[in-house]
């Protein structure tokens, strides 16, 4: 009777570790003081049900010969212990094969990332830019996610951008974590760097929390600064990632806490920061990303968040701004002081003088009608509701630019040279 017991109790903990101290929802990303450090640093971020001493093996090749412990936090909201480990000191431009988790409990599968080239590098580079994954209607348990992550890992993505509306509801834990199942094929090998949208944001306006993501948003994610706005360098080109809040709401209700208000932390920080890239030899590009877009067809466009971030963009030269928030695929001309600027070419932007401003569409929630072709700065969008991603190619002074609907036929694509 004894022993049966013990074997009861062998096999129940057995069963314990083996499903639940699993690591689940393994991503990548840069976090702290990122602007320096894609190409030395790394962080792995993963979660699992029951608590154990969690770490990272890593190394060049599959022998994995050096560890580093894995900090450990229990989300309360989200019910999980959330492991969190940076790799430093790593070699920039090289391949790391990894592996986290512990014995007990097990580890994930060997993935392999690759660190960015020196900052200022001419080496060629590629993006993964996806948005509105959003879990509604046709995407309840992300499957059209799913459809756009298996075809965007057969490119070799270095990371990820991710335009907002992460999931459709941020309070809702599930969709987090559903989220980051779906989303680990390829996460787990290219840094996830999302910023908010109004779905992911607190959108009551008198709440005090207002325009913020939800705890469980902190706890799952690792991202520079405050998570929500900042910015890091890849190569030649500066990445700036802003939280547009509920940039809409704040309109329709005549309200005043916008984001990004003239006199607001952020704006002086954003100011600051595109001042500062500009005059850094080793940036060539400056690309900012949001969840509302500045330029866009009908309900989408939200025209006090317009006129409060484009004289930043006219200001430090923006190369290219990208959005999420309308499910319609929109590329407009360059533009500067609002004014659009001919192009002879529909699918090349040389040396233009503004920024050039795209709507990335969904990667998940639901398509929305046609965008507008006769709006005096649309260049292209598409004839027909669909789900799309995109492929971004810097090389020195290049980028190409190619979009992807779920059946992966190209629907557009453009060059932007300096
Ligand atoms: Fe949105």
């Amino acid at each position: 009777m004894k022993k049966s017991m013990s074997l009861c109790v062998l096999v129940a903990l057995c069963q314990f570790y083996s499903a639940s101290a699993q690591p689940r929802n393994v991503h990548l990303s840069w976090n702290g003081s990122a602007r320096e450090s894609t190409s030395t640093s790394m962080t792995i971020t993963w979660s699992a049900d029951a608590p154990n001493k969690g770490a990272v093996k890593y190394n060049t090749d599959q022998q994995l010969s050096l560890v580093r412990p894995a900090s450990e936090k229990y989300s309360t909201d989200a019910s999980v212990y959330v492991y969190t480990a940076t790799l430093n000191n790593l070699q920039p431009n090289t391949t790391y094969y990894y592996q986290c988790g512990a014995d007990p409990g097990g580890w994930s599968q060997v993935y392999s990332f690759k660190t960015a080239p020196v900052l200022g590098s001419q080496d060629k580079f590629v993006v993964g830019v996806w948005g509105d994954t959003q879990d509604n209607e046709f995407n309840t348990q992300f499957e059209k996610t799913d459809t756009v992550v298996k075809l965007m890992r057969k490119f070799p993505i270095q990371f990820t951008i991710h335009t907002g509306d992460i999931v459709n509801t941020g309070s809702q834990v599930p969709s987090w974590l559903r989220l980051f199942a779906t989303t680990q094929p390829i996460n787990a090998i290219a840094p996830f760097m999302p910023v908010p949208g109004n779905h992911d944001v607190d959108n009551k306006l008198a709440n005090p929390g207002f325009q913020k993501p939800f705890p469980v948003f902190y706890d799952l994610f690792n991202l520079p600064g405050e998570d929500t706005d900042y910015s890091f360098n890849y190569g030649n080109a500066h990445f700036v990632a802003i939280n547009s809040g509920h940039a809409k709401g704040v309109e329709e209700a005549n309200a005043t806490n916008w984001r990004y208000a003239t006199d607001s932390p952020e704006y002086q920080w954003l100011e600051k920061d595109l001042a500062q890239a500009r005059q850094d030899k080793n940036t060539a590009w400056i690309i900012i990303y949001m969840h509302h877009p500045l330029y866009s067809f009908g309900w989408s466009h939200v025209q006090g968040w317009q006129e409060r971030i484009t004289p930043l963009l006219d200001k430090y030269n923006v190369d290219l701004a990208l959005a999420g928030h309308r499910h319609v695929y929109e590329r407009h001309r360059a533009i500067r002081n609002n004014k659009p600027i001919a192009m002879t070419d529909a699918h090349l932007y040389t040396k233009p003088a503004g920024t050039v401003y795209i709507t990335n569409g969904t990667a998940g929630g639901s398509p929305q009608g046609l965008g507008g072709s006769d709006m005096p700065s649309m260049v292209f969008t598409s004839a027909a509701k669909m789900y799309n991603y995109s492929i971004m190619t810097i090389e020195g002074k290049r980028i190409l630019y190619e979009v992807y609907n779920e059946k992966n036929e190209k629907i557009d694509h453009f060059k932007l040279s300096k």
